[in-house]
Formats: structure tokens, sequence, C-alpha cells
């Protein structure tokens, strides 16, 4: 359920009309609800009722603008970070370094030194030498850096192959059959608590087996550490649910998610953590653009809009769907291949699209774009960097200006020399 509505024939963003927030902001821009953002946070809350100790932390790069971290924080959601400078907006949104996760496969010495500078709660390791140069590294601060080892369980999440994250070939993780020799060795050094365990297996999945199995494998290995003398207290699932971008999709739902959750854990006696970021922001987002032209074409007409693949990648990079639709609705309805400007034949959003008829000068929607849509926007072909509005009931405000590209040249430089 989202705040995105039709209200007298012109689609709102909860009280907000779409029209109005394009008229005084311009086009393409992100619009974000309050209203959804918060009730997606108490589903997601309400669905893992059962599990008595849990930590959530937002998947910060799902939407690292601070006015939705500030919302979630509110919330009671700590941070899912995978960069320096995502750990540092989850402390600018005022997210206490506590709550604050460390994720990723790369971290760099100066990000790690960073984490333990903030007292950030936990690192997950990637790397059996991550592990060795972070207790080395807090262990010279006279620190002992809280952290587990994220496992590869080798399952596949069913999901496109670029979002995919558990399988035995991807990046991600330590291998699940190697965990218990690597824990073996890290637990001992003076610089590490080792706690626990982490896995993600990937994004947008579509159903909890392949969840569940990737939880049955982490809960054995939690058996086998114990079993060799381990403590071993908090177990960090990841994040992945999908989300409803076309009708007919049937993702879990947060309560299944829950019930799943509650039932393979219930004899794991430990802290369980949770990076969610799709399920609580996508469907709180839309991309509002303005047509700018209809081109006749020879199959359908392209409707090109002022939007393009550097505002939102996901079209272009995974296929994606994302579900148009006019702010303004006649009733009539076109078929249209919808693209932006960008000079690239894959900066097309939609290809033969059964959509509300739209003429130049029209706005229109790209639904559920809350999640992975700003974050990856880019200034390719010297577009403007995107802004992004947060409505509440019936205000609105700038959470992100638009950047132009004058601002960006600003930050160049032509040598003397030439
Ligand atoms: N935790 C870790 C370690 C992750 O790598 C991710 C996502 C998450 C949590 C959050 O996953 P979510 O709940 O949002 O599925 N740009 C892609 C998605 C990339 C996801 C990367 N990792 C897209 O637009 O579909």
């Amino acid at each position: 359920m989202d705040h995105f509505s039709l209200i007298g024939g012109a689609m709102h963003a909860e009280n907000v009309p779409l029209a109005r927030i394009a008229e005084e902001v311009g086009t393409p821009v992100y619009v974000y609800s309050t209203a959804t953002l918060r009730r997606h946070a108490q589903v997601f809350r309400d669905g893992l009722a059962a599990v008595p100790r849990k930590h959530l932390a937002f998947a910060v790069k799902a939407n690292p603008n601070l006015a939705v971290l500030r919302l979630l924080a509110n919330e009671g959601f700590g941070a899912d970070v995978v960069s320096g400078g995502e750990m540092a907006r989850a402390l600018a949104a005022g997210m206490p370094a506590k709550d604050i996760v460390f994720s990723g496969v790369g971290k760099s010495r100066a990000e790690l030194a960073q984490g333990l500078d903030a007292g950030i709660g936990q690192f997950n390791l990637e790397i059996e030498e991550e592990g060795v140069v972070l207790s080395e590294i807090a262990a010279a601060k006279g620190m002992r850096a809280p952290a587990t080892i994220r496992v590869n369980p080798d399952v596949d999440a069913g999901t496109h192959e670029k979002i995919s994250t558990g399988k035995a070939e991807n990046k991600f993780g330590l291998p699940i059959s190697e965990a218990r020799a690597i824990f073996d060795r890290l637990a001992p050094l003076p610089g590490l608590d080792l706690r626990g365990v982490a896995v993600h297996i990937g994004s947008q999945l579509q159903s909890l087996e392949p969840l569940e199995r990737a939880f049955e494998r982490v809960g054995e290995l939690v058996r086998e550490l114990r079993a060799a003398g381990h403590t071993i207290t908090h177990v960090d699932l990841g994040g992945g649910l999908g989300v409803t971008y076309r009708a007919g999709d049937n993702p879990p739902s947060p309560a299944a998610f829950g019930e799943m959750v509650a039932r393979v854990t219930k004899d794991w006696d430990v802290e369980l953590m949770f990076e969610p970021g799709r399920v609580i922001c996508a469907n709180a987002g839309v991309l509002v653009t303005e047509v700018l032209w209809v081109k006749p074409g020879p199959v359908n007409p392209w409707v090109i809009v002022d939007a393009a693949m550097n505002d939102l990648a996901r079209v272009a990079l995974y296929d994606a769907y994302h579900d148009v639709a006019a702010v303004r609705r006649t009733g009539e309805r076109m078929t249209a291949n919808i693209a932006g400007p960008v000079c690239e034949s894959s900066d097309v959003f939609a290809k033969g699209r059964e959509m509300d008829a739209v003429r130049s000068g029209d706005l229109i929607v790209l639904r559920s774009a809350g999640a992975y849509g700003a974050t990856m926007a880019s200034t390719y072909n010297s577009r403007p960097l995107v802004p992004e509005v947060l409505v509440s009931g019936d205000r609105f405000e700038v959470v992100a200006q638009r950047i132009s590209a004058e601002t960006i040249m600003a930050e160049e430089h032509v040598p003397d020399w030439l």
C-alpha cells in the first residue's frame, strides 16, 4: 500500500498534487511519501513481532537521503552501511553509532578506522585478511571491534543475476564450508569481538524458500561454532525482501517473512539483525517527469520524457519494470515506448507499454522509484542531478536540491598548461 493516489483525476502524493510539486521544483523530480515510509517501517516491525531480540538496520544504499534516514531513525531503525560516506550520512541523520552495521566486500583500511572511531555497532567481515587488519587497527586504538563473519551459503536467490549475492560464484561472503575454520582463526585476535554470523543472498526476492534454505545453513553453522566453543550472540539475516513493481507480482509479505524467521530461528538464542532496504522505500517514491515530445515510431510512438537512465538506472541495468501513469488522467489510453533524452539505446523506460494517453507538456510518474532510484543517479550527458522532495500530509519540502551542470563544472579545473 502507498499514498500516491488519484484525487479528482489528478495524482497526489498524500494530499499534495504532484503537478504542484512539478511546477514549484521542476522536473524530473523524485517524490517520497512520509506516510508510506512510516507504514512500511511499521509493517516490517510488526512482521517480526514474534522475534524477541532484534535490531533493524535500514540498508542505506536503497535510499540515503538524510530526511529519509532521519524519518527511519525516528521509527527505531539503525543503518546498514557499505561505505564511509553512508556511515557519515547515517550519523548525520541522527542514527546512534551503535545502531550502525558496516557491511560490504571492499571496506578500506581508512573506512575500518572511521567505523572504529565512530564507535559503530558491528562490522560484517567478508575476507579473512579484513578481520586480521580490523583487529590490528582496533588493538592499536585499545579497542575490540564487534564483528561477525558474512557467509556465502551458496543458495540461488532466484532473482536477477546482477542482484544475486549468495551463490558460491558471487564475490560476497566467506564460503560457508570454510566459515568454521576462519572463525577459529579470527576469534582469538585481540582487537576483535567476533560474536556472530551474517548472510544476505540477494535483492528483490520473490520467494521465501531460498531465504529459508540460507537461514537453515546459518543455523547449522551457529550450532557448529558453539559446539567448537565459540560464543555466538548475533546473527544478521540481511535484507532482500521483494516488492510489487507490477500488478501480479506476489512477493512474500513481511508477516510471512517474520513467521518463517521466527520458526527457523526459534532455538538460536541470539539477537537477530535485519537489513531491509527496498521493502521499506521502493513503493514510497515516484519519479515525476514531463513529456517533452511524442515522436511517431514505426510500431509505437516514442514518449520522450525529461527523466532518463541517469536519473533512474534500474531499467537500463536490470531490465526492471516500473509502472507508468499520467499525473492527470483523461481515461484515454495509448500504447507507447517511453524513453529519456540520453544518447543511448538503453535509455528506454518501457517498450510497447499500454498507458494513459499523454501529449507533450503532460506529466507522468514512474512508480516504485523510492529504492535504488535517486541514489543511483549520475550526471551522464551533463544532466543535472535529480532533486528529491518529501511529502507529509499537505506539505512538502525539497530534501535534495537539483545539482546543476554548472555546479559540477565548478569542481573541475583546466590546467594552466593547456
Ligand atoms: N544488506 C546487504 C548486505 C545488501 O547487499 C543489500 C542490497 C541489502 C542489505 C538490502 O537489500 P534489499 O532489502 O534492498 O533487497 N540496485 C539494485 C539492488 C542492489 C541491492 C544490493 N544489496 C536494484 O535497483 O534492484
